[in-house]
């Protein structure tokens, strides 16, 4: 998952490009580069790593042009070197790419036959040299490319410019998100609306299959079959965002404060306090009653959200739930009976693996609803009925903020369907939703423990191995709490339901590798009690995060104890999630890794 940009200006693009790639390296970071036609000559600057090299190269070597295109890159082919840096070129064109070239080698052997000289270890770059080929055969630009597109097999987004061709910008979409930007005698291509809100907000979206051809004062979209289509151009919401730390040093950390305040907003657009009663505020409604199943998927930390979601609805509205992670899903071909309906959770709303899980339960016929944090995305578009987290822009690679309104919305949907499915009365409805309503309270609470779950992350920060256990809905945040530790500390960590340590991973135990217990006072407390004292058995260190009734009941020995407040079991999954964050969290920083950009990851996963 990269992130693309084309410009057609008025006024000198490197840096305007630049800006437009700080939007944009939340989609990948491995390296960075520039493409812009000066007196109508192709000029590149590129730089492996971050954005900052790019720019700092820009800055000792600027490069003129009102014309441009961009890219911040995650490694999908090749190494994060400048030699495999976007832009890309061949004689007479030069390209930007997101997604994955499927049948590259095949074509690289065919271009490399004909003559071609390849220089990177890229699938983008044999898309231009492909165009240049047909450019040298005599066709015109928009010819080349409309004979290339059908050649190419796979995800892609491009963006492409023509040496002597300074008024002209061509986009392609394929499985990978690309928006047109419109402006007053300016024209824009991105990844999303996001990159182009400093310059418009005046947006089309490419459909699959989309290709368009722009001057900075027409624009033509072309569908697959290459017939001439509208697409809406919408005001978009992608606001300018003002994208800072505040006073934090990591959108990390500002994101997990930010919680109290977004789930807060997040459940008033679900919940109606004056009734005690689940709502509806954007009038989408959605009837749980006739079903017989609800299929979940999703990937990483929305995957943990729809795990949760299941105990929810199968212990609130006996709905049985089947869910999968998407990569597995969108290839099982789980049969789908007109009794189901699918939901598919996914903060970026780009996964490409969710996406297509989405496109397989349409091709069977059954409505689809989504829970997304970002309203204009693919996803958001696609799906039958949308159920938006008012998270705001999560900016971290590691979900916080975004997991917990995803609860937040599961959470209230699961009581709906418990009342619309006669086993949950007014009277009990009433009762979650009044627990529901206490979260933003509790979750300001849990984060006054931050002190006392840093200081768990200089002995942790020594571990090899940590494990997280969990029972019930603390099984998925178990999953969570490992997921969060190893992606932004590179520890290994591994969640597990409590109940299976003795099924194998209890061979691990031994003092070097802290067991991480998330429990609350709930029914199966006592069972994992049990599963703590066969740890401390084995001279394993527990850490057991639980509340007041919880510390007061556990007699197992501990290494450190986290005490959240005592909340109503149906919310613990969403408020224990606070110090499971901030442990991640200050362990990463205490190592010193990349907070907000951990090595190799990227925030949107569009690639499969
Ligand atoms: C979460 O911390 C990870 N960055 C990752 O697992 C993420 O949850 C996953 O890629 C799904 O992303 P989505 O919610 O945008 O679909």
């Amino acid at each position: 998952m990269c992130g693309i940009v084309g410009i057609l200006g008025k006024q000198p693009v490197a840096s305007l490009l630049v800006d437009a790639l700080k939007r944009l390296e939340y989609r990948g970071y491995d390296s960075a580069g520039v493409a812009t036609l000066d007196a109508g000559q192709l000029v590149r600057c590129r730089a492996p790593g971050k954005l900052r090299n790019l720019q700092d190269k820009l800055e000792r070597a600027p490069i003129a042009g009102l014309a441009g295109i961009g890219h911040t890159r995650w490694a999908t082919h090749g190494a994060a070197t400048e030699a495999n840096a976007h832009p890309h070129s061949a004689p007479g064109v030069a390209v930007v790419h997101n997604g994955i070239i499927e049948n590259y080698l095949e074509l690289r052997g065919e271009l490399q036959a004909g003559g071609a000289k390849l220089s990177s270890d890229t699938d983008t770059e044999v898309v231009a040299h492909m165009v240049s080929r047909e450019l040298a055969r005599g066709a015109s630009p928009r010819d080349a490319v409309a004979v290339t597109l059908p050649r190419l097999k796979g995800a892609f987004a491009l963006a492409f410019i023509f040496e002597g061709q300074e008024d002209l910008l061509i986009g392609a979409r394929r499985g990978s998100p690309l928006a047109v930007g419109y402006g007053e005698g300016e024209m824009f291509l991105g990844s999303d609306a996001i990159a182009l809100s400093p310059f418009t907000d005046r947006i089309s979206y490419l459909e699959e299959g989309d290709w368009v051809v722009l001057t900075r004062n027409s624009c033509e979209i072309m569908d697959a079959s290459n017939a001439p289509v509208e697409r809406p151009v919408i005001s978009s919401q992608a606001v300018s965002l003002t994208i800072d730390k505040g006073n934090y040093r990591h959108f990390m950390a500002k994101e997990i404060h930010e919680q109290p305040e977004v789930i807060g907003h997040t459940l008033s657009r679900y919940l109606d306090l004056s009734k005690m009663q689940t709502t509806f505020t954007n009038g989408t409604s959605i009837d749980f009653a006739p079903l017989d199943r609800l299929i979940i998927s999703a990937c990483g930390t929305a995957y943990y959200a729809g795990l949760v979601a299941k105990y929810w609805f199968e212990r609130y509205a006996r709905l049985p739930v089947d869910i999968d992670v998407a990569s597995e899903f969108r290839y099982r071909e789980m049969p789908i009976r007109k009794g189901d309906m699918a939901l598919f959770i996914s903060q970026s709303g780009e996964t490409a693996d969710t996406l297509a899980g989405l496109r397989y339960c349409k091709s069977q016929g059954i409505k689809v609803a989504a829970v997304v944090n970002v309203p204009e995305s693919t996803i958001a578009r696609e799906a039958d009925l949308v159920f938006p987290t008012i998270a705001g822009r999560e900016i971290g690679v590691a979900s916080t903020k975004a997991f917990t309104c995803q609860l937040a919305v599961l959470a209230s949907l699961a009581v709906h369907a418990g009342v619309q499915r006669g086993h949950v009365s007014a009277d009990e409805a009433a009762a979650l939703v009044r627990s529901l309503a206490e979260v933003p309270g509790t979750v300001n609470r849990a984060l006054s423990l931050e002190a006392e779950v840093e200081a768990l992350a200089q002995p942790l920060s020594r571990a090899r191995d940590v494990l997280y256990l969990g029972r019930g809905t603390s099984f998925p945040l178990a999953m969570e709490g490992a997921l969060k530790l190893k992606e932004i500390s590179y520890i290994h960590a591994e969640g597990y339901p409590a109940g299976e340590l003795k099924h194998g991973p209890i061979a691990l135990i031994d003092e070097d590798v802290p067991v991480i217990v998330i429990a609350p006072f709930d029914q199966v407390f006592e069972k994992t009690v049990s599963n703590m004292e066969e740890v401390a058995a084995r001279g394993g260190k527990v850490v057991l995060i639980t509340d007041e009734k919880g510390a007061a009941a556990c007699g197992a020995p501990t290494w450190r104890t986290v005490v959240v407040p005592d909340v109503p079991e149906f919310i613990a999954p969403i408020v224990f999630a606070l110090p499971v964050q901030l442990l991640a969290y200050h362990t990463a920083v205490f190592m010193g890794t990349d907070v907000d950009q951990p090595r190799n990851l990227a925030k949107s996963v569009t690639v499969e």
